[in-house]
């Protein structure tokens, strides 16, 4: 079943209700959260299988679907099985995609995303960009590349981009003091280390028009520091909105915390997050009953993700909600 013929038990719960964001409204509150395939051809190019898992995940009840992370430049290929967009030549398989997922009523997002230092299978075994090593010059670049990357998004008919700046992605390695050592405008304070995500989400804002959604996926925590590492969150999300940013899904430093019972891992920094900011606020990470997805979006957080369940069966929502 998708949103359009769920069952009237199920019309008016939270998880199948509207829910708006600055300039875009979900149809429904759970969301499919980014899930690379890993298996693109060697070029880049989107494969059959992919358009296939999308055609199955368009008759399900998401409100929004965001694509698997799909890379904004060459050098910032993360694995050699992702999906590319750095060329118009991606045009007509993102635009397939974006076809796919519209024509079933939800919402589309393309996840861009550029490797930084998880970006060295694809070069030879050695990341060509660090935080460290990147001149202001190539992280300028750099942005124009995700501003590129979202404006062909937007010509495919995404209804927005969501930035990659989780799970230690260049992105994400900016953001954290123990990959970013730098002394200028882009290293240092909690603010400066989130400057090129903040030009970043500008820069898709000034080539797109201020009307296209951006989100940003982000870890909510560190594995040293906690304390500090939250408080310039608080100060990366007021900035994001300030600059127009729709919704921040918070994920964290061990994704999927392997090796402990699953639940919603990152919940607490979320909720503790909304006390500090009026930027609408998203969770992704081990959330598997009904009771859990009633809880959280009761306590005020927009929207549920969920990867690995979806993975295993497309019908994990119904399953729950049956
Ligand atoms: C196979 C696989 C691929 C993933 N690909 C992405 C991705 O492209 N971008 C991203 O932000 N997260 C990615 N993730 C992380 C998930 O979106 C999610 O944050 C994480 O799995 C926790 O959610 P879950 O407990 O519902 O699986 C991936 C996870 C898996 C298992």
């Amino acid at each position: 079943m998708n949103l359009a013929n769920i069952p009237e038990k199920y019309r008016g719960h939270a998880a199948f209700s509207p829910v708006s964001f600055k300039n875009i409204t979900l149809p429904g509150r759970i969301v499919r959260s980014a899930t690379e395939l890993f298996c693109a051809d060697e070029n880049g190019h989107v494969v059959q299988k992919e358009f296939s898992a999308y055609t199955e995940l368009a008759k399900h009840p998401f409100g929004m679907i965001v694509s698997g992370h799909t890379c904004v430049s060459p050098e910032g290929r993360s694995n050699p099985g992702q999906n590319a967009v750095w060329d118009d030549i991606f045009i007509p398989d993102q635009s397939k995609i974006a076809g796919i997922v519209a024509g079933a009523g939800i919402k589309i997002i393309l996840q861009i995303g550029h490797g930084g230092m998880k970006a060295e299978k694809s070069n030879g075994g050695r990341p060509v960009y660090t935080p460290d090593n990147m001149s202001v010059e190539q992280i300028r670049e750099t942005v124009k590349a995700f501003a590129d990357a979202a404006k062909r998004a937007q010509k495919c008919g995404f209804d927005g981009v969501q930035l990659h700046a989780a799970h230690m992605y260049l992105l994400s390695q900016f953001f954290y003091e123990q990959y970013n050592h730098r002394t200028d405008a882009y290293g240092g304070t909690g603010e400066k280390r989130f400057r090129i995500i903040r030009e970043t989400a500008e820069a898709v804002k000034a080539a797109c028009g201020d009307a296209f959604p951006v989100f940003i996926k982000i870890n909510g925590d560190n594995n040293i520091n906690n304390e500090r590492y939250f408080a310039d969150l608080c100060e990366a999300a007021n900035i994001c909105d300030a600059v127009g940013v729709e919704g921040m899904e918070i994920s964290g430093y061990e994704s999927q915390r392997a090796g402990t019972p699953e639940a919603p891992y990152f919940f607490e920094t979320a909720r503790n997050l909304m006390e500090h900011t009026g930027l609408p606020i998203m969770l992704v990470g081990g959330i598997r009953k009904r009771s859990e997805i009633d809880e959280i979006l009761a306590s005020g957080i927009k929207t549920v993700s969920f990867c690995r369940p979806v993975m295993q069966n497309y019908d994990f929502i119904e399953r729950l909600f049956s």
